[in-house]
């Protein structure tokens, strides 16, 4: 049987944590051939210390047999010991009154040193993906605080916003979501992201003519993907939780596993593709193959999307320079 992989996750006891864990001791972000060892981190606040403990005696419960062993930490120096996966969940929510640049200066202390962290005790292969909003940002940071990792091992969920624009154009199309393919969604993880649906295609057939609707595509799909986190909270009266573990569990799945050629959206540091510069966290459209994912080259962009692009693109360089003075 193949050797365990360490598998850190941050805001552990949190609402994504609970529903997370529970999916990777089963085998399913990984593989159900493939043991893990959770390393998991929180606040040294006791009442998040209790907590953990109670979600570690539930995943015990569980009986997984992937499970191979279970860690609780305060310290990232010793939750990212050694860890191949890194899932930082954990983040500063906004609080009331708090603007946003607050938010985004509470955010950084903690990205530059769970950063430095993995720096300093992590596998030199680590995949992080940040999860903990302002995801993008948070993840710039981290990376910008491990010079001797590998960039490209710092990425975004952008899965979940994703995961949202296919379920859309599935439902407005009448067909099962699985029949959605070559999407992409470009930019921040914010209102602002662009989900592109210009290529994408249903049962071979192009989206785009299926739906033929510019207004829909400006006037409903665009602002009802962009605001579904907010609308979620509207009815649940809390953020969503299972769908963003969902898209934690997809985003490193597809990364470690491989995609087949099939398109994926992930936050990434930009290599310069269509026009980005080199190192903002963008969601671009990737195929990923033996642990590495590749931007997907050549698509057209129209001066609709172009537009798009180039507001989320702003909002994430008006948020890079907003922490530039804590690097
Ligand atoms: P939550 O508040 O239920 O849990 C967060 C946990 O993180 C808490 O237990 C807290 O003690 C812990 N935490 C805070 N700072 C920490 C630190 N420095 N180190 C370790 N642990 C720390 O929040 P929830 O619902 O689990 O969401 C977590 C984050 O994920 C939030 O920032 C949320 O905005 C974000 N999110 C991102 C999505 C995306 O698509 N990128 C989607 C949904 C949520």
């Amino acid at each position: 049987s193949k050797k365990p992989v360490r598998v850190a996750v941050t805001g552990a006891a949190g609402q994504i944590g609970y529903a997370l864990l529970f999916r990777i001791a089963s085998g399913e972000m990984l593989g159900k051939d493939q043991p893990v060892i959770l390393q998991l981190l929180e606040i040294p606040a006791e009442k998040a210390q209790n907590a953990l403990k109670g979600v570690i005696m539930e995943l015990e419960d569980c009986a997984f047999p992937l499970l191979a062993g279970i860690e609780a930490h305060s310290d990232p120096m010793q939750a990212f010991k050694d860890t191949d996966y890194a899932l930082l969940v954990g983040a500063r929510p906004r609080g009331p009154g708090m603007e946003r640049a607050d938010l985004l200066a509470a955010n950084a202390q903690i990205f530059t040193a769970q950063g430095k962290a993995l720096n300093a005790v992590a596998s030199r292969n680590v995949k992080v993906l940040v999860v903990g909003n302002p995801a993008n940002t948070n993840a710039y940071i981290a990376m910008k605080s491990a010079p001797d990792l590998p960039r490209e091992n710092f990425t975004a969920m952008l899965r979940l916003d994703h995961n949202r624009a296919a379920s859309q154009i599935a439902h407005k199309l009448g067909v099962p979501v699985g029949d959605i393919e070559k999407l992409a969604v470009w930019g921040n993880h914010s209102p602002t992201m662009y989900a592109d649906y210009r290529f994408a295609q249903v049962n071979g057939k192009p989206v785009k003519d299926a739906i033929n609707d510019q207004d829909w595509n400006a006037n409903v799909f665009l602002p009802t993907v962009g605001k579904r986190g907010a609308a979620i909270i509207e009815a649940r009266g809390l953020s969503s939780a299972a769908s963003a573990a969902n898209a934690a569990i997809d985003h490193m799945h597809d990364w470690a596993l491989g995609t087949n050629g099939k398109w994926v959206t992930m936050g990434i540091p930009s290599n310069g593709d269509y026009g980005i510069p080199k190192d903002v966290m963008f969601g671009f459209p990737v195929t990923t193959e033996g642990g590495k994912y590749s931007v997907v080259q050549g698509l057209e962009i129209d001066a609709f999307s172009q537009g798009r692009i180039d507001k989320t693109l702003a909002e994430l360089q008006g948020e890079a320079d907003a922490v530039k003075h804590l690097l």
